[in-house]
């Protein structure tokens, strides 16, 4: 499976583009500094959260490695 990285996934474009990529076939894997607590919208599709702050390097590099061993 292709895999995307959805930076700000929690927020408006964020999802939309989440839920668009998954719908196409895609596995997404979403960064976002809030907690997803009650959010419902990515159950049951291919998406693995991780919440982290992009401006830390460490948060991308986890979110790069964690896309790359779900790649194809
Ligand atoms: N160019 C345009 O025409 C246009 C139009 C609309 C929105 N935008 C921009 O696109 C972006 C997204 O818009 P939106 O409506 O989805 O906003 P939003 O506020 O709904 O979502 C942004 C998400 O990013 C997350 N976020 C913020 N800082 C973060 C960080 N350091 N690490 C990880 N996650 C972080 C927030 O928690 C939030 O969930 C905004 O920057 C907005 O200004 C541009």
């Amino acid at each position: 499976m292709k895999i995307a990285i959805v930076t700000g996934v929690l927020g408006g474009i964020g999802k939309a583009c989440a839920q668009a990529l998954t719908g196409a076939g895609y596995g997404v894997v979403g960064m976002d500094v809030v907690e997803p607590a009650g959010n419902k919208a990515f159950e049951g599709l291919p998406f693995t959260y991780i919440k982290g702050d992009l401006a830390d390097g460490a948060c991308r590099e986890q979110l790069v490695e964690t896309a790359l061993a779900q790649g194809e």
